[in-house]
Order: structure tokens, then C-alpha cells, then sequence
């Protein structure tokens, strides 16, 4: 049996003391996972995983990671924590004017002296590393192209690599593949799978799309108003359940790209 990697427990938000956008939420993952959470616009996806790495204050409960109380770190053990933890985000947040290899070598910040980064001088088996990591996802040509110039698709592939740089036991991304079309959204997410499975990290993905969920997740979470509606394998996952899980935005657990509201999109990649 793997170990357990994250114990979350009783976890609820509150933004404004009345309404909660997430209510009582245990949740046990473990090393290995590749978990996708589901659910509508507004289910509390966000939230969800923006109070697992506090980059949101959750009201109250618990998450430990890896053993340690999240929720109660303070700062220099935060900053520790969240060096294991990468992120990925829908809109990618690379830096447009810096080339993709930069942006990969990036993920080792808080890895390295500042002075060293400050100036890129990053070792080079690092150097190694990211250009290795830039063929793996078949971006080797474009290792020297700004970020900018990049697809949608190649940025979000640029992502992955610099979270996968990090080192990080766990990943989070928060819907990653909302912004592309379903093409560039399968490369995406086939490739996010078969690097963390490889490398046995474990991954939570929000996303809207059912399909792709049961496509890619080894276990599947549907939120529905701020609570676990559902939690199990891909095929447990039934057309009663979805329906349930989507009542009233039925439209929504199709849509890729645009259409999708876009949330408050607060937070920045290396914030801390
Ligand atoms: N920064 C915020 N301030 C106030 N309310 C918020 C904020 N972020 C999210 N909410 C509310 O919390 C609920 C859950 O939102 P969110 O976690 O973004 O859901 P999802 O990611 O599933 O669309 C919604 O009712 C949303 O309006
Ligand atoms: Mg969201």
C-alpha cells in the first residue's frame, strides 16, 4: 500500500462569514494519486485546492502534508512546505519575454541561493535537466523562443515542465486545460499523467470536463455547493452521478476553452 501523502480534514471556506464555498471536506490522498476533481463553475474546485497550499486561508480543518499541519506552518515552514508542492495554473503564468528554458529553471527557485538566481547562473545539471525535461514534452525547438511566442497548448506543456523542476511530491493544478482546445488539451494531459506517474508524484487536477476526467484520473472527486458529492474510480463514476454533480449546468462539464467563466484569477506563480 502507498503512503499517504495529504490528510485533509474538515476542511471549510468562508469568504464572507455566511456563505460556504467549501464545507467539511475529508479527504485522504495517497502517494501516487492522480486525482481530477469535477464540477461546476462555482462548486468550490478553486478553493479547494488554493487552501490546500494556503495560498487561501481555509476557515477551519486540517491539511496535513506529509506529516505536517499546513494550516498551522508559519512562515519559514510555509515557505518549505509549498517548495514541495508545484503548481500549474490555467493561464499558465510563465514570464512572456524570458525564453522557455528559463522559464523551466525557474521551478528551482527556492531551491538555489538567490544571489546564484539573481544573476541565472543555475548549475548546470539543472541546465541539463530542464533541456531534457523540454524533450520529454517534445519542445526541444523552442527552447530558446520567448514564452510569448508559444501556443497555448506548448505553454501549458512549458508549465508542467517548470513544476516538474520544482521537485515537488505533490502537484495542483487549477483546470489546466480550460484555456486550449481539445487537441492541445489531450497532449496537456497526457503528458502531465505520464510524467507525474513516472516520477510517482501525485497529482490533483480541477477541471471541468467529465470526459477527460474519466480519461486520465486514477480516482475522481465531484464538488458539488462546496461538499464531496462523489469519490472513486473513473468507472464508478455513473451518467446518475454526473447528472447530479451538473444539475442545472448541465452544458458545463462539456466545455473546453473560452466559453468557461473565468474565475478570480488572484494569485501568481513563486507567490509567497
Ligand atoms: N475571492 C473570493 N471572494 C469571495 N467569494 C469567492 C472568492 N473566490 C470564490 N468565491 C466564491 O466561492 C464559491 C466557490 O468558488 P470557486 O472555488 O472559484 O469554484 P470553482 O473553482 O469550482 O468554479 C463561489 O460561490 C464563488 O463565488
Ligand atoms: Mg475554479
Amino acid at each position: 500500500m502507498a503512503n499517504n501523502l495529504l490528510e485533509i480534514k474538515q476542511l471549510s471556506k468562508t469568504y464572507d462569514g455566511k456563505k460556504y464555498a467549501l464545507s467539511q471536506i475529508d479527504l485522504t490522498v495517497a502517494e501516487g494519486e492522480f486525482i481530477v476533481v469535477i464540477g461546476p463553475s462555482g462548486a468550490g474546485k478553486s478553493t479547494f485546492i488554493r487552501s490546500i497550499n494556503r495560498m487561501i486561508d481555509p476557515s477551519e480543518g486540517q491539511v496535513i502534508f506529509a506529516g505536517t499541519d499546513i494550516t498551522r506552518a508559519k512562515k519559514k515552514q510555509l515557505r518549505q512546505i509549498r517548495s514541495e508542492i508545484g503548481m500549474i495554473f490555467q493561464h499558465y503564468n510563465l514570464i512572456g519575454r524570458t525564453n522557455v528554458l528559463k522559464n523551466v529553471l525557474h521551478g528551482r527557485l527556492g531551491k538555489i541561493p538567490f544571489r546564484k538566481t539573481a544573476f541565472g547562473l543555475y548549475p548546470e545539471k539543472d541546465k541539463q535537466e530542464a533541456v531534457q525535461l523540454l524533450k520529454k514534452v517534445g519542445l526541444q525547438e523552442q527552447m530558446y523562443q520567448r514564452a510569448n511566442a508559444l501556443s497555448g497548448g506548448q505553454m501549458q506543456r512549458v508549465g508542467i515542465c517548470r513544476a516538474i523542476m520544482q521537485q515537488p511530491k505533490l502537484i495542483l493544478a487549477d483546470e489546466p486545460i480550460a484555456s486550449l482546445d481539445p487537441n492541445a488539451a489531450k497532449v496537456v494531459m497526457k503528458q502531465l499523467q505520464e510524467i507525474t506517474q513516472e516520477r510517482q508524484i501525485t497529482c490533483i487536477v480541477n477541471l471541468h470536463q467529465v470526459d477527460f476526467a474519466k480519461a486520465y484520473a486514477t480516482r475522481i472527486v465531484g464538488v458539488k455547493e462546496g461538499k464531496i458529492v462523489f469519490d472513486g474510480k473513473p468507472q464508478e463514476l455513473t451518467e446518475a452521478m454526473i447528472t447530479h454533480i451538473y444539475q442545472g449546468k448541465e452544458e458545463q462539464q462539456r466545455l473546453t476553452q473560452a466559453t468557461i467563466p473565468v474565475g478570480k484569477e488572484q494569485l501568481t506563480y513563486g507567490e509567497a
